[in-house]
C-alpha cells in the first residue's frame, strides 16, 4: 500500500538500515544522540521525512512524533515533501547578504519560477534559502546537491543552472 507521494504508508528500515541506526545510537551516551543522522538515513531511504516516517523514526528512539517533528522542522536540509532532481540551497546570511545573496535569490526565482522552499514544476530543482554554510569568505554562495558554487554572479548562476539535467 502506498501514501502521499508513493513514500510507503508504513516507512520501515531494511534490517541492515535498523543495523545502522542501532550502531549510530551505541556510539553516543545517550542514544538521542543518533537522532540526526539517523534522520538523514530515514531521508535517503525514503525520499524524504513524510509524518510516517517522523513516527517511525521516534518509536526507534523512544521519542514522541512531536519532538521528532520539531527536528524535522528546524533544519532546512531534512525535506518533508520528495525533492526536486537538484537541490539548489543559497546561503541568505550575514556575509553572503552584503555581498549580494538577495540579488542572487531574486535571479534565481526568476530563472527558475519558483520561490524559495517550492520545486519547479518539472522537478528539476528544489529551491531553498538557508542559513550559514559555512564558506563566507567566498560569499554570495549557494550549494547545489553536495558541491559549494562561490561567488557567485547571475551570469555564474545560469551557468550553473544550464548544467543541471
Ligand atoms: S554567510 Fe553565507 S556562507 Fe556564511
Amino acid at each position: 500500500m502506498k501514501g502521499r507521494d508513493d513514500a510507503p504508508a508504513v516507512p520501515t528500515f531494511s534490517e541492515a538500515q535498523l543495523a545502522e541506526v542501532h550502531r549510530l545510537q551505541a556510539l553516543y551516551p545517550d542514544p538521542q544522540g543518533a537522532l540526526l543522522p539517523a534522520l538523514h538515513l530515514a531521508q535517503e531511504a525514503f525520499g524524504y521525512i513524510s509524518l510516517e516516517t517522523e513516527e517511525y523514526v521516534a518509536g526507534l528512539f523512544n521519542l514522541s512524533p512531536a519532538h521528532v517533528h520539531e527536528v524535522v522542522t528546524f533544519y532546512t536540509l531534512y525535506f518533508r515533501e520528495r525533492p526536486g532532481r537538484h537541490v539548489v540551497a543559497v546561503c541568505h546570511n550575514l556575509s553572503c547578504h552584503l555581498a549580494g545573496a538577495p540579488a542572487i535569490i531574486a535571479h534565481l526565482k526568476t530563472r527558475l519560477g519558483v520561490a524559495p522552499g517550492e520545486t519547479t514544476a518539472d522537478g528539476r530543482v528544489t529551491l531553498l534559502s538557508v542559513e550559514c554554510l559555512c564558506a563566507c569568505e567566498a560569499a554570495p554562495m549557494m550549494q547545489v546537491d553536495d558541491r559549494y558554487e562561490l561567488n557567485l554572479t547571475p551570469a555564474k548562476v545560469d551557468q550553473i543552472l544550464g548544467g543541471l539535467a
